[in-house]
């Protein structure tokens, strides 16, 4: 069985109270077992350190990007750095970044391929748009990305895959069990036939988008989603219940 992984992407959020507010919220959640399941927040990086040191240490603390190399690279963090205060994780590849940022498949791929070779766990994200969607383009969208990473992966024990519809990220509109279970499966099935059956079968795979206290139970019960990246809900009271969803 596959560990229920739970990230908790905190975006471009936070006070300096309101990150001790929330950290105090997860390390006060004694019925959550951090050996059980695996919980990852990521909050921006003026909060990463401080969340590092006071975090509880059965919970995790993930950048939400970095660069590959230290050096000429204004407004930037390195990989280097994040390993350098202890970090085990980065989010690559999230469609904020794509969109926003204009980062490629080339681009995200690299970045997980310099994570992993750090030693870090890289949570790499996918997903199609809604038109992408509309015109039935959702497994060809999804597979490319996922196969630009997997040119890159030599060791998938330091990667899970999150599968984040883009027309479910802060939307409100979460996909449905059946919606997210089916390029649940499709991805799984992909990793079967274009790496191996052992990683098909490891690889943990979340879903992400609007995901909240109060549907994280209904999703979590499909055979193929292995745990959540959570945008907006990771920022409140609401991701103790989610993380529950996973006990
Ligand atoms: P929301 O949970 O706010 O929809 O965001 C999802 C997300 O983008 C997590 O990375």
């Amino acid at each position: 069985a596959r560990k229920p992984f739970f990230g908790g992407n905190w975006k471009c959020n936070g006070t300096q109270e309101s990150v001790d507010k929330l950290v105090k919220i997860l390390n006060d959640a004694k019925d959550v077992d951090g050996s059980k399941i695996d919980v990852v927040v990521a909050p921006t990086l003026i909060h990463l350190a401080k969340v590092h040191e006071s975090l509880r240490k059965d919970f995790h603390v993930s950048a939400q990007n970095f660069v590959a190399e230290s050096g000429a690279y204004t407004g930037e963090v390195s990989v280097s750095m994040l390993k350098d205060i202890g970090l085990h994780y980065a989010i690559v590849g999230h469609s904020e970044r794509r969109s926003l940022y204009h980062e490629t498949d080339e681009v995200a791929a690299h970045k997980v391929k310099v994570a992993v070779d750090a030693g870090l766990t890289a949570i790499a994200c996918i997903g199609e748009t809604l038109q992408e969607r509309e015109e039935n383009k959702t497994n060809e969208v999804t597979t490319r990305q996922l196969q630009a990473y997997a040119n890159v992966i030599k060791d998938w024990d330091k990667v899970v895959i999150a599968y984040e519809p883009v027309w479910a990220i802060g939307t409100g509109k979460v996909a449905t069990p059946q919606q997210a279970q089916q390029v649940h499966a499709d991805l799984r099935e992909w990793l079967r036939k274009n790496v191996s059956e052992e990683v098909a079968d490891k690889v943990r795979i979340l879903y992400g988008g609007s995901v909240k206290g109060d549907n994280a139970e209904v999703l979590i019960k499909e055979k193929d989603i292995d745990g959540f990246l959570v945008g907006g809900a990771s920022l409140t009271a609401d991701f103790i219940k989610i993380l529950k969803s996973g006990l």
